[in-house]
């Protein structure tokens, strides 16, 4: 998968270097290729922002070094990108985003900063491939840096290969609706506190029996609005 980011930040990016992306990279199956918005800035400040249309606090991302971003980066891949734009304002991204988009040859993740992006940016990006504004969740970020990051490792991690095994995917929290179930390694006993007898019985059925029912029981009291309605009394 080719992933591209266009940031005033760029370094933010480094950290992609390391871990299971940086491997992953590495190993070809992820080619991450990270922009800087000011190297497509025309003026000799490299202004990247301008006061909003209409008044109002804050400044706007303008669209002229976004154009020319996005241009370059079509005029090089030659295809159709997916860009997603991080937006507090965006759809709610999720698993099953993570998991649609790891099947896409193409990324595009475009960083905004200040109050936005003016609004002209996406209609034209649409011209040249889909569009996705995505939010993380129900909160605000400084900008679409750290979101962009979260976003690509979700994905990145689903791609085949990526993940060294593929199995360790199937039960995790949100692949299936439920959270995932405890976890628990050697020793037995740890400060008085001790592994439930059930995990040390060596009776699979009995084990995957207590798992799922921990899964239920965890999913109705973290996060009940995963369950169906009538599923989520305590
Ligand atoms: N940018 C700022 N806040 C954000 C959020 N919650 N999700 C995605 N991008 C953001």
């Amino acid at each position: 998968m080719r992933v591209d980011v266009v940031t005033i930040f760029p370094s933010f990016f480094d950290v992609l270097e390391v871990s299971l992306l940086g491997k992953a990279r590495g190993a070809g199956l992820l080619d991450v290729r990270v922009h800087d918005l000011r190297d497509y800035t025309t003026d000799r400040h490299r202004t990247v922002d301008d006061t909003p249309y209409g008044g109002g606090a804050g400044m706007v991302m303008k669209p002229e070094p976004w154009g020319l971003a996005l241009d370059a980066i079509v005029a090089d891949a030659g295809d159709r990108p997916t860009f997603i734009f991080p937006s507090p304002a965006g759809e709610r991204f999720s698993q099953s985003t993570a998991r649609e988009l790891s099947e896409a040859s193409h990324l595009v993740f475009g960083c905004g900063r200040y109050e936005g992006i003016d609004e002209r940016v996406f209609t034209y990006a649409a011209t040249l491939g889909d569009v996705r504004l995505m939010s993380l969740g129900d909160y605000v970020l400084n900008g679409g840096e750290v979101a962009s990051m979260a976003m690509i490792e979700a994905i990145g991690r689903l791609i085949p290969g990526v993940v060294g095994n593929p199995e360790s995917l199937v039960e995790e929290s949100h692949e299936d609706g439920l959270l995932e179930y405890p976890s628990y390694t050697k020793p037995a006993s740890w400060r008085g506190h001790d592994v439930p007898d059930v995990l040390l019985s060596g009776h699979h059925g009995r084990v995957a029996e207590w798992r799922h029912a921990q899964r239920v029981e965890r999913t109705r009291e973290r996060r009940p609005d995963l369950l169906p309605a009538d599923d989520s009394e305590a």
